[in-house]
């Protein structure tokens, strides 16, 4: 206290300076702080304003191109807006609180499994050819959206646990499950707070689910987590040179899965044109089966 009072006021009563030790107290910081944690925390507040905007930015939009011209009403430059569009692309890829966002309104609307709104009702056609003859045991499915794989498995005796980062997909699968008369576990988690565990699961599928399988550790965690024999079961999109997806979603470059699951054993691998979970023609897929050693 001593340090914040200094002289007295008219009244004889010692005046506060804090708004003055606080201004020096704050370029004292500023100048002490390390260019990377000053990048961080713009960074942050970037990121910070994009999402109270996109939580309450309206479903059908284009994320990016909405920001874009909120950010132009605003009468941020046009380069700084570019930039700023650039860094909420990289982070959108780093922090899963942007999926959650995304999926939450994807999956907070009536989903009729018409093709051409996306986002089918029915199980992967790759999932149930691929489980035709498996023995049901414990399956996962990671980034499960609305649980049509995940209610699909149940409905043949698997017993399954999923997770996602949206709240709101999670309730779509329950309400799936309930409407099946299946059981399925869920959990709220992002890939990177799931705890996959030790040799627990036969079968994990990973179906248009945004994972990181291109991170080494990543692999080694979902590995680590089957049991020996169990299975992957991964789809997904490939990028075509003309037509990259964005970031965030993960596509992969052709031919790319056969180096990340290199440990494994690789029972059927396709790359093929076909439709992917979001409607239309066109998609590039990769579909791939991996067994644990
Ligand atoms: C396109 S949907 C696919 C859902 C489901 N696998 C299917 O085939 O219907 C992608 C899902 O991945 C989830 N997801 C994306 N990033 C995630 C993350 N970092 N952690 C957990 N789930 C994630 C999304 O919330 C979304 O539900």
């Amino acid at each position: 206290m001593k340090t914040l009072m200094r002289k007295k006021n008219d009244a004889g009563r010692p005046e506060r300076i804090f708004p003055a030790a606080i201004a020096l107290a704050a370029v004292l910081a500023l100048a002490m702080t390390p260019p990377q944690a000053r990048d961080r925390s713009a960074a942050n507040a970037v990121w910070s304003d994009f999402i109270a905007w996109f939580r309450t930015a309206a479903a059908d939009s284009n994320p990016l191109a909405g920001y874009a011209a909120k950010l132009s009403r605003e009468g941020v430059a046009e380069e700084e807006a570019a930039r700023r569009i650039a860094l909420i692309v990289r982070l959108f890829s780093e922090r899963p609180e942007g999926a959650e966002v995304y999926y939450d309104r994807v999956f907070s609307r009536p989903l009729t499994g018409r093709p051409e709104q996306g986002y089918p009702t029915e199980p992967s056609p790759f999932v149930v050819e691929t489980v035709k003859g498996l023995r049901p045991g414990a399956a996962l499915d990671v980034g499960m959206g609305q649980g049509r794989n995940a209610v699909y498995l149940a409905g043949l005796g698997w017993d399954v646990t999923g997770f996602d980062v949206s709240g709101a997909a999670l309730d779509a699968a329950r309400a799936n499950a309930d409407k099946a008369s299946v059981s399925i576990k869920t959990e709220k988690a992002s890939y990177d707070t799931f705890d996959f565990g030790t040799a627990r699961w036969d079968l994990i599928v990973i179906i248009f689910a945004w994972a990181p399988v291109s991170d080494p550790s990543f692999v080694e965690r979902i590995r680590t987590s089957l049991r020996p024999g169990g299975r992957i079961l991964f789809e997904h999109f490939v990028d075509k040179p003309d037509q990259p997806h964005a970031p965030m979603v993960r596509a992969l470059n052709p031919d790319a899965l056969w180096g990340y699951f290199a440990g494994f054993r690789i029972e059927s691998y396709e790359e093929a044109d076909g439709i992917g979970d979001r409607g239309g023609p066109g998609e590039r897929l990769v579909r791939m089966v991996a067994q644990k050693r």
